[in-house]
This record gives C-alpha cells, structure tokens and sequence, in this order.
C-alpha cells in the first residue's frame, strides 16, 4: 500500500488502517485491474508507482508498437546512451509478476476505452504525442520539407518512418525551432560518421547520412537568444561538434552580458554559454573552430512566413523580421513587422513541437491545448479515467518531468482506490480483453517476445560494431517475436 511521507496524524493512522484491512482481506474478485495505454516513460513510471503503492492490484501496459519503451527508444538521439538506461528500470516494472505486457495493441483500433472501462478498475491514457504541430504557410507541404517528428523516426528506426524521403543532397539547411529537439536534428545532420556508426542508429539513416553533403545548417527562431527552448547541456554539445564551428551573431548577444546577472538559474548558465560561444573566448575553442569545415548558425527574431521552391524543389524560405514585446526580461512575444529575409536552403525541418492527437471517438479532448482534460491526472468527469506524461501535460519536458507525473497520477489513483472511489466489481481484466483481441486474430507481443526481439536487435548490432540495429518493420518484429 502507498503511504505518503510524513503522514504521522493520528486520524490519517487511522484511514490507512482501515484501508489495510480492506487490502488485506481482498479477494481474488476485488483485486484492482488498472490498465496503462502506452509503454513510455508515463505509461511505466505510473505502473511502478501503482505496483509498489498496492499489494495487489494487477497492472496491464497496452502498447500500439510490437516493442515498448515510447520516445525512449523512438525519441531519444542514439548518441545518447546514457539517457536510455531509464529502460532498466522500466523492464524491472515490466517484469514485476503482477505486471503484463501487451504490445501490438493499438486502443482506439483494435479495442476502444469503452472496453477497457468495462474490464479495469481504473484506466491511464499515457498515449503520448503522435504528431506534430504545423506552421500553416505556403509551400510546407513541398518535397524535402520534413517534420523534426519523422526524421527522428526515421533515425531512430520507428518502422512508420523507415521509408521517409530525405534529400540529403544539398549543402544548406534550415531547422525551424530553437529546442531541443531542433538541436537533436542539427547534432546528427553534422555529426561524423564514425561517430554515428558507433550508436544504434538505423542502418538506412546512416547510409543515407554518409552520402550527405550538408555543410551548413541554420537554427531558426521566431523570439531571441532569452527565449531560446534548447537546455544547456545540449548547446554545450553542440559547440563541441568535432569539425564544427558554431556562429551566434555578435550583434545578437553583446547586450546580453549587462542582464545576465538579473536572470534565473539555468537561463542564467544558458545565456552566459550563448555569449560566451559569440565572444570565442576561448583560444582552444577559437583555433578548433577556424578548421571547422561544416558549421551551424542561431538565427533569431525570424518567423516563416513562405517554403520557397523551384520546380518543385525548395530553394529557401522567406521570413518576416519579428520585434519582440513585453516588459518581462525573458517572457516576450514576437510582432512581425513590414521587414523580411529569405534564407536559401535546399531542406527545411519543422521542429516546433510535437502534438497529442484523440486516439477515440468517445475520450474527451482539449483540442486548443492538446491533452486530455484533467485534473491532476483524474480525467474531468470520466470517473476511472486517468491520464498521464505528454497526452496529460502537452508535449513538453523530459524525462525527468514525465517521471514526476508519471508517480503523481499512479499516487492519486492508490488515493482513489484506498478510498474506496473507484469499484472492482465485475472487472476482470486482460481476460475480457484477450477474448476481443483474440477473435480478431490479433497477435500480442508480450514482454518475453520483447526479449526475443531485443536479443536478435543487439545480435544484428553486434555483428557491425554497433549497440543493436533495431527492427524497423512490423511483420519482421511479429515474427522475430513469435519464432
Ligand atoms: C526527439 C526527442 C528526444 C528526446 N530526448 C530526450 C532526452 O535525451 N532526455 C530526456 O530526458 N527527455 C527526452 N525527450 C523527452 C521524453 O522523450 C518525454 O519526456 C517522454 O518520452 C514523454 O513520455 P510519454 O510516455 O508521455 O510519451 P511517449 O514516450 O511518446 O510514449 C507514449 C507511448 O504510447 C504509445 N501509443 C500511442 N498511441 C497509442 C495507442 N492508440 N494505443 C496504445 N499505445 C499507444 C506510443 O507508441 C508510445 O510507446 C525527448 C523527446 C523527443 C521528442
Ligand atoms: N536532450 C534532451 O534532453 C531533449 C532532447 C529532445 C527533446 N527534449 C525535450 O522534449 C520537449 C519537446 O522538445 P521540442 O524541441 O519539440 O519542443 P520545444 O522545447 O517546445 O521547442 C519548440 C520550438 O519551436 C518554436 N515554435 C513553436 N511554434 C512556432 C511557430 N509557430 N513558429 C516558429 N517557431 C515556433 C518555439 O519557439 P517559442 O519559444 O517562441 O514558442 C521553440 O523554439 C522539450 O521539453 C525538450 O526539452 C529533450
């Protein structure tokens, strides 16, 4: 059972005393079935919490892909590893005996909320974010225009991008977006081969990037250096590009030096890095730089405005010259004026943002905010209804963030369990919802299948001095699954 910290009044003693008894004398009927739609790092994060704060209660992950993990596996660069050994802990979670693993099982297709209503106590939506925000300007839907979204798929092996058409036959690119994942996009575009091939990047994306002939790329943002969504670390890298020279217009930053003792914390650490790297005020970094033969410029206060293209091919995008406004040092928004800029290019990326998309007919939706209605993960007025990670908060923050609400959903439904809010009556569980899979001849990918498929992933790595080379279709990851 969950017992908050520092709980120590006599009357909550009292409560969990009660709600122990109750724990302890369940029975195999009134066991609680909670079902987590989505494996990523919400969809996890909420089951360890619910698993370790209840005795009893049975936990089933519902995932649309045949492999778990979400954006751990799908999202994250391949040259960073290290941010991956969260999946320890999921497989830990995942291999807990009250835990099962259902992979292959897309909610809203193959079965519906509805369904898992009738047959869980209680149901999380941790679905994620499977889309991405557009610009809405002329010439986006042109060839070479490709959403940050489906480059890192495609990178990153998510079989629906395997077969994304990037021309990487140009010299100059523009990314549109100044966060992180724009920083993602600009790191594997410029980084060294031999660097990359030593990751488990794709094999077709490596192929591809080993025939590239990009030189330059462009960082793009609509507001200034203060507003920058990229994070320290990350700039830091990228200053560090073996071969790579990084270019922040003086004129951009030299004020900056005058506010940067009145900014918060990790802005402040930020915004000294973004001046420092102007000011190359470093010799090493200087002379490093001067041989670089590929570089990457921060352009700021530009919003898109057109994809311009010659028969049928983009030949840069135009801009209008934005001021920004607000009294607030940092929070300022961008006013397009009557000036504009064109930058040639011969492929642009969108990166501003991933978006959550409604997955059922019948689920409460904020179209304007992109998330599920909630509050503090209960969904508003679907009692048993829950949500977590990107789907519940928008597609921000890492994973860090996602764990802390990941845990604050899992504890809010232990508090409706305990508090008798949620009923187990007639709810069986995965058994309702194998019957409706099954005569559908669906095929599930459980956890075990998972292992099969992950020891095939780092045997085919292995064979060419990499990490793992990932599976990029789905009948291939059926069958690899199911031998
Ligand atoms: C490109 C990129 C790189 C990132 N790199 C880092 C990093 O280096 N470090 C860091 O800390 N954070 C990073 N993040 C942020 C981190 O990935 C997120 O905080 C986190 O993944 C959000 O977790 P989530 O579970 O809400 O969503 P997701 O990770 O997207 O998981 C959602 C899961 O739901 C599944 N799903 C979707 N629809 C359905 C359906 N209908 N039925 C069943 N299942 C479904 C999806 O397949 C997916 O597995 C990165 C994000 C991106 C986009
Ligand atoms: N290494 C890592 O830790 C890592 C790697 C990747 C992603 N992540 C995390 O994942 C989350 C998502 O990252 P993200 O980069 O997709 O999103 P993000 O951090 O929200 O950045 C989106 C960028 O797009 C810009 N933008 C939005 N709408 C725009 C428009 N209409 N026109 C022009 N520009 C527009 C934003 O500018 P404004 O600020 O002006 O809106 C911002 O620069 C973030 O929390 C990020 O930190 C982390």
């Amino acid at each position: 059972m969950y017992i908050p910290p520092r709980i120590c009044s006599r009357h909550l003693r009292q409560i969990l005393r009660k709600t122990f008894c109750r724990l302890s004398s369940t029975t195999s009927q009134d066991v609680p079935h909670v079902c987590i739609v989505g494996s990523g790092p919400a969809g996890f994060y909420t089951a360890q919490q619910i698993l370790k704060g209840h005795p009893a209660a049975k936990v089933d992950i519902l995932e649309k892909l045949p492999v778990p993990f979400g954006l751990v596996r799908f999202g994250v660069a391949p040259d960073h590893p290290e941010v991956k050994n969260v999946i320890h802990t999921f497989t830990t979670t995942a291999r807990n005996e009250r835990c099962t693993f259902m992979g292959n099982v897309e909610v809203g297709k193959d079965v519906f909320v509805e369904d898992l209503q009738r047959a869980y106590t209680a149901v999380v939506l941790s679905y994620g974010a499977d889309d991405d925000r557009t610009l809405a300007i002329k010439g986006e839907n042109a060839s070479n225009v490709i959403s940050a979204r489906s480059f890192v798929g495609w990178f990153n092996g998510l079989p629906q991008d395997r077969e994304l058409s990037v021309d990487l036959d140009v010299e100059n690119v523009v990314i549109l977006g100044q966060g992180n994942v724009a920083l993602d996009v600009a790191r594997i575009l410029l980084t060294p081969i031999n660097i990359l091939q030593k990751t488990d990047i794709s094999q077709h994306a490596l192929e591809a990037l080993s025939r590239s002939r990009v030189k330059k790329v462009y960082l793009v943002g609509r507001r200034g250096p203060l507003q920058v969504a990229f994070t320290i670390k990350e700039l830091r890298e990228m200053t560090r590009l073996p071969g790579c020279r990084p270019v922040i217009h003086k004129d951009d930053v030299y004020n900056l030096n005058q506010v940067i003792k009145d900014l918060p914390r990790p802005r402040k650490r930020l915004t000294e890095l973004l001046y420092k790297t102007s000011m190359e005020t470093s010799d090493a970094d200087a002379s490093l730089w001067a041989q670089a033969s590929k570089e990457w410029e921060l352009r700021f206060r530009l919003s898109p405005t057109e994809i311009i293209e010659k028969a049928g091919k983009v030949t840069g995008v135009k801009f209008c010259v934005n001021q920004l406004q607000g009294d607030d040092l940092v929070n300022k928004s961008a006013v397009s004026t009557e000036e504009t800029e064109d930058i040639e290019c011969g492929l642009v990326f969108r990166s501003i943002g991933y978006k959550s998309v409604p997955i059922d007919l019948g689920l409460p939706f904020d179209e304007r905010k992109g998330i599920i209605p909630n509050n503090k993960g209960r969904v508003l007025d679907r009692p048993g209804l829950y949500c977590s990670g990107w789907v519940s908060t928008g597609p921000v923050g890492v994973i860090l963030n996602t764990m802390t609400g990941g845990f604050e959903t899992g504890k809010i439904i232990l508090k409706d369990l305990s508090e008798g809010v949620l009923s187990t009556e007639g709810k069986q569980g995965n058994q309702m919802i194998k019957d409706v899979l099954q005569s559908s001849g669906k095929q599930i990918v459980t956890f075990s299948d998972w292992d099969k498929i992950d020891e095939e992933e780092i045997r085919r790595g292995t064979v060419i001095g990499k990490p793992r080379e990932k599976i990029v279709d789905i009948s291939e990851l059926l069958k690899v699954a199911h031998t």
